[in-house]
């Protein structure tokens, strides 16, 4: 497969140059985010887009022809994408804002603001799955090699986004803030609606049964992966090649027993311990 991989580095982690510029990581750093903005903030692969969708629909009470109709980047915008300049809007209104970005590079500015900070975290194995069959297909991400090979960057740090354990580490410093919300992957797969429902108490802003009904219907995975807005089919092929993948690939947990051996899972869960055990701002996921 012929790849349009390009790097940028950026306060040492590399991003898909695609998508990223030295100009596009420093706006997003120096970005002014006002009291209304919601923020999105994950590492790769750990329900972005679902979250995208919920917030979309939420604050559609439940109606979804924006979700239907708009491309998830246009509606949910990428921080540190190049385009984000272009498409923010500056007129005080409700803006939900996605990245991928560390906490470090955005502390400063959120220090002062009182954005709302959504943090989703998922199973890392299950994210180094995900991750792996997503460089498969994605032109603009460099070639995997085999799982075991992407499984040693991805705990050594060195895919692009940098490291998950530095990135949720980092993100849970932020916690202590009332403006913060956790939620994990895992909490919305088994419970959709009750995992709707506090997102909506997060944001102040409630849903009738019938709204809520018609969220949770929307974002399953079998509806979402029918919507050409998130399911990526509209990416061209130069970008995704979809011969060899899927976007929304499994929705799944614990997907991860399906690729690891047992050595493979054994190193997992010690570096797993070694670098989140003696976190104190840290939970330790079930694995
Ligand atoms: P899999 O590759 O394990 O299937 P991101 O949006 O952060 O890139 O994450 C993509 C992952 O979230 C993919 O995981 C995708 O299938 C999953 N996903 C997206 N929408 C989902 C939904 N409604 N329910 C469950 N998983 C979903």
């Amino acid at each position: 497969m012929d790849r349009i991989s390009t790097t940028e580095t950026f306060a040492g982690i590399s991003y898909p140059g695609h998508l990223h510029t030295k100009e596009s990581l420093q706006l997003a750093q120096d970005f002014q985010f006002q009291d209304m903005d919601i923020l999105i903030a994950t590492f790769p692969k750990s329900g972005t887009t679902w979250m995208q969708e919920i917030l979309t629909l939420i604050y559609n009470k439940g109606d979804s022809v924006v979700a239907e109709t708009l491309p998830n980047w246009l509606r949910t915008p990428w921080l540190e994408h190049t385009y984000f300049r272009d498409l923010v809007q500056e007129n005080g209104g409700l803006r939900i804002i996605t990245t991928h970005l560390p906490y470090d590079i955005l502390a400063p500015a959120l220090k002062n603001s009182k954005a709302k900070v959504i943090y989703m975290v998922r199973n890392p194995k299950d994210v180094a799955v995900s991750y792996y069959h997503f460089h498969k297909f994605a032109k603009f991400l460099p070639e995997p090699g085999n799982f075991g090979k992407f499984l040693d960057r991805f705990l050594n740090g060195t895919v692009h986004y940098g490291s998950w354990f530095q990135h949720v580490k980092g993100w849970l410093r932020h916690q202590e803030n009332a403006s913060f919300f956790l939620i994990t992957y895992e909490d919305m797969h088994r419970e959709l609606r009750c995992s709707i429902e506090r997102l909506c108490g997060f944001l102040n802003h409630s849903l009738s049964s019938e709204e809520l009904d018609r969220v949770e219907e929307h974002c399953s995975f079998g509806n979402m992966s029918q919507n050409r807005m998130v399911n990526c089919t509209l990416i061209s092929p130069e970008i995704l090649d979809h011969s060899k993948g899927k976007f929304m690939r499994k929705g799944k947990v614990g997907d991860w027993k399906q690729h690891f051996t047992v050595a493979q899972n054994n190193l997992f869960e010690r570096i797993y311990q070694e670098e989140m055990s003696h976190c104190k701002h840290c939970f330790l996921m079930t694995l």
